[in-house]
């Protein structure tokens, strides 16, 4: 049966920083998700880009002296560079400061208008006198008006996750004056969402969203849904909306269409379909993977948006919880902020990639990088399991047996139990339940090395060298390597290239699970992963 094409996004890092092993969490996650449905041979799309308007990103330009537009690419740069690092491999990587997105913003905001959708009101907000600018969103703290957290952002709740206005804040501070701030009037954009209830009320009920979100969402339905405001005043960095005068797209507005802008510009090199991707009917499988601080964006407003402009909507959100190091959060200030490049200087790409597959599930829980408990795992698992079956077997096949697997399996039992794994581990990978899929790998991984042990291949070589039997045992170990290879290559691509130079075959994709190399040549084998040493991860936080 053949799939439906998958289209899958990561959410657009905000173009003014470094991209650290936080956010990698997420591009890897989504990335073996892609690498997985590829390898079954599925029409895929990993797209992704930078988030280039807002606030932050405006203030941060004018602190560097440098115009917002020539930050946030060469911000794009660099991250796109980390990321390519950790081969994260994405079908296109644009931004939202581009034609595409104007375009397609433009077009989603008259539809949203001629639909009825969009209202203004004349509201009070935040103003910083002595910068003389509106307080949008993040440059004001104070106390949650939900939960009662204190200084909290002046747009949403860290603690609860609720989402408001800066004026609703009890106790606010301007983050750039320290002054409370002053009330101005002005005119926004809004979109009306109490009209949407019905079907965000279905939305919510359908299977798109981690029951844990969706309850979280709920409620919001308690009351009356307010308005969502779309627009801020200048100084703003982002697309001005229009008929207004001094309004821009709020980048919350302009962020989420980024990624049918990332398609768009795919498109116009590929050829894609737009409307069979984003049309209503669409058959295209669309899955966003997101963080758990940003569900609320991106299980509301998006499929709100989307909806009243017509378009399709996500089949799943894939919601993970958020990185801590040796259990804490990452900080600058203790030297625990480690960001793609730091990581790069000292290890294997490949080594943190398989340690967030072993720890990703299904639950927003966080997830902890306890660097002693990543060197034993990647150790034991990657170097002293499933390597250590290609290394025990090479050396007998490449002095006696010409590099040459045996012609029949030595143990069809043990064959079929380790390729009866395989549709397990896909739905695991399917439902990126990693930490499952490397559960069971290693199980397989275990049993390989059972039958090794137990045959001694050494002990017969030792006997005699080319004892037919000691080709048998050990061509049988190199093919259940490739399996395990096939199994894990979504996780670790790097070492997965080295394994095919090895094997001497072309692809390590999940079709190639039903044949094994009976009689094939292979090569020499080298050492395809060194052991992480303590001196590594201790030069990682104390560089
Ligand atoms: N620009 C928005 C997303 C717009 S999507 C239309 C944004 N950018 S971000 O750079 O702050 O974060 C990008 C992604 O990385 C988010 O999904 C966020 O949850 C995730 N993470 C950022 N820091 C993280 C950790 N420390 N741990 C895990 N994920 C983290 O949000
Ligand atoms: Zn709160």
């Amino acid at each position: 049966m053949t799939q439906s094409p998958l289209m899958i996004t990561a959410a657009l890092p905000y173009a003014n920083g470094d991209i650290h092993l936080g956010h990698l969490v997420e591009y890897i996650q989504a990335d073996i998700a892609a690498r997985f449905a590829r390898s079954q041979g599925r029409e895929t799309l990993y797209l992704c880009g930078s988030d280039a308007h807002g606030t932050p990103i405006m203030l941060k330009a004018a602190e560097n002296n440098e115009s917002p537009e020539a930050m946030t690419k060469r911000v794009r740069e660099t991250q796109l560079a980390d990321l390519n690092a950790f081969h994260v491999a994405f079908d296109n990587f644009h931004t939202t400061h581009s034609p595409e997105n104007q375009a397609i913003v433009n077009e989603m905001y008259a539809s949203l208008k001629a639909n009825g959708h969009i209202i203004k009101k004349t509201i009070s907000q935040a103003y910083d006198e002595e910068h003389q600018m509106f307080l949008p969103d993040r440059y004001v703290r104070g106390q949650c008006p939900k939960c009662g957290a204190p200084d909290q952002y002046g747009d949403n709740c860290e603690q609860c996750g609720a989402s408001y206005d800066p004026t609703d804040l009890v106790d606010p501070r301007s983050t750039l004056s320290g002054k409370t701030p002053i009330h101005k009037d002005a005119e926004h954009v809004f979109l009306a969402l109490e009209p949407m209830r019905d079907f965000l009320t279905q939305w919510l009920a359908g299977d798109a969203l981690p029951p844990h979100v969706a309850n979280k969402l709920k409620e919001w339905f308690e009351e009356e849904l307010r308005p969502w405001d779309i627009s801020r005043n200048a100084p703003y960095f982002g697309f001005p909306i229009p008929g207004e005068d001094d309004a821009y797209f709020y980048v919350w507005m302009d962020a989420p269409i980024g990624y049918i802008a990332s398609f768009k510009h795919l498109a116009d090199q590929t050829g894609l379909d737009m409307e069979r991707y984003w049309g209503k009917d669409s058959d295209v499988t669309l899955y966003h993977v997101i963080g758990k601080d940003i569900a609320y964006f991106h299980g509301l407003f998006w499929p709100a948006v989307l909806n009243a402009c017509g378009k399709r909507l996500p089949n799943k959100l894939f919601v993970h919880g958020y990185l801590t190091l040796n259990g804490e959060k990452m900080s600058k200030s203790r030297g625990t902020f480690i960001t793609a490049q730091r990581y790069l200087k000292h290890l294997n790409p490949d080594c943190l990639r398989y340690y967030y597959a072993a720890k990703l599930n299904t639950s927003p829980d966080d997830i902890d990088l306890n660097l002693e408990d990543f060197r034993f795992r990647v150790n034991a698992d990657l170097v002293g399991k499933y390597i250590n079956i290609a290394s025990r077997c090479a050396g007998f096949l490449r002095k006696h047996f010409d590099n040459t697997l045996s012609a029949e399996l030595d143990d069809m039992d043990l064959w079929q139990a380790c390729i009866g794994a395989k549709n397990e581990i896909a739905d695991c990978y399917h439902a990126m339940d990693y930490a499952r899929a490397i559960r069971h790998i290693m199980s397989v991984a275990d049993r390989i090395n059972q039958y090794i042990d137990h045959h001694k291949p050494w002990a017969l070589a030792k006997e005699n060298a080319s004892n037919p039997k000691v080709q048998a045992i050990c061509s049988m170990g190199i093919q259940l390597f490739r399996v395990l290879s096939i199994y894990l290559a979504p996780v670790i691509p790097s070492i997965a290239e080295s394994v095919k130079t090895f094997l001497n075959v072309e692809h390590l994709d999940w079709a190639d699970l039903d044949e094994p190399l009976l009689g094939h040549r292979i090569n020499a084998f080298r050492p395809l992963l060194g052991r992480i040493t303590s001196e590594q991860t201790d030069t990682l936080i104390h560089e």
